[in-house]
């Protein structure tokens, strides 16, 4: 797994290098693709229940999901990257979301939550601590914040497929749900509404989803696994 979340992040680090003012989010998928058969690595999303490509991109008020289009990022965008890979059988899943060019200080404070909510979340995943800490995390930092989170779209457990048990929500109870032990892998996917609704919808492509209200959004993940020293971010180089 440690194989494929560096591919992973290969094409996180691709892609962010990539993106700017006038590129096309289907250029991204290029990237994307490019260093997926540069690894001899495959795509866990292109064909999942129909993917049509091997990242989403979702851009401001898109939440998750977003199909890579032609339509070219502009100033003041953000935009939000999600994309695995298989080695070996094995997978791995991420996302992060950033600014093309300057962006406003809400839409920045915004990003910046979303990463400290991932952060949270990791340092959460601790042997002998509980999923419950996980969820918590989350939504401690996002509520500090005066954000929302979409109840409908979690975080999950991941290995010989994309999507296992458990769920992994982006709330909960301290102490609470299945005890965290050495191997368990999870991928761990805060999702920040800056509006602070906590509902989203999905468009008629049957993929995007969006804020109702028309807010931004934000989304980061990590492929996590507990060790007997801490946690381990398998989707960062
Ligand atoms: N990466 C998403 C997740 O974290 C899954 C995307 S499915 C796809 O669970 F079909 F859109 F690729
Ligand atoms: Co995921």
């Amino acid at each position: 797994m440690r194989a494929a979340g560096r591919v992973v992040a290969e094409m996180h680090q691709a892609i962010r290098a990539a993106a700017a003012p006038g590129v096309t989010t289907l250029q991204l998928d290029r990237v994307a693709r490019d260093v997926l058969s540069s690894r001899s690595a495959t795509s866990n999303f292109l064909g999942y229940h129909g993917y049509p490509a091997v990242i989403c991109a979702s851009v401001n008020d898109e939440v998750v999901h977003g199909i890579p289009n032609e339509r070219p990022l502009q100033i003041g965008d953000i935009v939000s990257i999600d994309c695995g890979a298989i080695v070996n059988g094995w997978h791995g899943d991420a996302a992060f979301t950033m600014g093309i060019g300057t962006i406003e200080a809400d839409a920045q404070r915004l990003i910046d939550t979303a990463d400290r909510a991932l952060a949270a979340a990791v340092a959460a995943m601790n042997s002998g601590g509980h999923l419950g800490d996980v969820g918590a995390a989350v939504e401690s930092v996002v509520q500090m914040a005066g954000y929302g989170s979409p109840r409908d779209y979690c975080g999950h457990g991941i290995g010989r497929a994309m999507h296992e048990d458990p769920d992994v929500e982006n709330r909960g109870r301290r102490g609470k749900g299945p005890r965290l032990e050495p191997g368990v892998v999870l991928a761990i996917e805060p999702m920040l509404i800056a509006g602070g609704r906590d509902d989203v919808m999905v468009l008629d492509d049957d993929w995007t989803v969006v804020t109702v209200d028309g807010s931004l959004a934000a989304h980061t993940e990590h492929t996590v696994v507990v060790t007997d020293r801490g946690p381990e971010i398998l989707t960062r180089l």
